[in-house]
């Protein structure tokens, strides 16, 4: 648990946990909890992400995968820990109301309806090969707003949840919409480029290997539209994301300049 978790990364999902918290005008650290707890959910589905039944990868995080260093079955059962442990953290970390909104909002972005859903769907367009009928860009983006937007929307949705915790009520709905907008265009963007580090990117600067999705028959943005629509695609939708926080003000800056970010990744 600890060699996947406390492995080099980006943090994506903790730091847009605590910005949402700020442009809700909580306080960060109210929300390290719910911070925490989403890394440890993704940590968990790249550990199976990466097991042979699935992407079959040997590399992540800069580092052998969870498998390779200790066998399939503490890799399995390192996941499963993971993933419980994430819901005993926003238990007993968060007071009740934020935590029982995180649980619920945890739960439903990373479960059957979201992530775990997106990553059948990944799957069954894989084994479908590249040239079906049915890969469009429609399932695409389907695919990309379960397996990546969820999890996404979710930390967004949980650190507004912990920035709220016993405040009035009124101003919330329109910003939870807003919220998710934006998280649902940046996980588009962050699988976007995702897909084109695969092609483009360099595995020691990655932290992964690379041109795995071709050879595996993954149906992915730049295999549909090419690389250069994919990388404008990517632009549009940044530009959507950074729209979407016109509600928040300046509270948002950093959320803004992070979707930017993502367009000239290199890992
Ligand atoms: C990789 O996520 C998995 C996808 C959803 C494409 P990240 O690129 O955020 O990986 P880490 O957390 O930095 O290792
Ligand atoms: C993984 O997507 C999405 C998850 C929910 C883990 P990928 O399979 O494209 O992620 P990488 O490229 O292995 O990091
Ligand atoms: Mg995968
Ligand atoms: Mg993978
Ligand atoms: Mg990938």
């Amino acid at each position: 648990m600890r060699y996947s978790l406390l492995a080099p990364a980006k943090r994506l999902r903790p730091i847009l946990v605590l910005l949402a918290a700020e442009a809700c005008g909580g306080r960060a650290k109210a929300a390290l909890p719910a911070a925490a707890a989403v890394e440890m959910v993704h940590s968990y589905s790249l550990i199976h992400d990466d097991l042979p039944a699935m992407d079959d990868d040997d590399l992540r995080r800069g580092l052998p995968t969870c498998h390779k260093q200790f066998g399939e079955a503490l890799a399995i059962l390192a996941g499963d820990a993971l993933l419980t442990y994430a819901f005993q953290v926003l238990a007993d970390e968060l007071p009740a109301q934020a935590a029982s909104a995180c649980c619920r909002e945890l739960s439903r972005g990373a479960g059957a309806a979201g992530m775990v859903g997106g990553q059948v769907q990944d799957l069954s367009a894989e084994s479908n090969g590249a040239a079906q009928k049915r890969d469009t860009l429609e399932t695409l983006m389907l695919i990309h707003a379960n397996k990546t937007a969820s999890l996404f929307r979710a930390c967004l949705r949980m650190g507004a949840w912990v920035a709220w915790e016993g405040k009035p009520v009124e101003p919330r709905t329109g910003l939870l919409d807003a919220l998710d907008q934006y998280g649902q265009n940046f996980g588009q963007v962050f699988q976007i480029t995702d897909d084109l580090l695969d092609i483009e990117g360099d595995a020691t600067v990655a932290g992964k290997r690379v041109n795995k999705d071709a050879s595996r028959g993954k149906l992915t943005y730049p295999g549909l539209l090419g690389q250069e629509r994919s990388r404008l695609e990517a632009a549009r939708l940044c530009d959507q994301a950074v729209a979407c926080l016109v509600p928040f003000g300046p509270a948002a800056e950093r959320l803004a300049s992070l979707v930017r970010s993502l367009l000239n990744r290199r890992n």
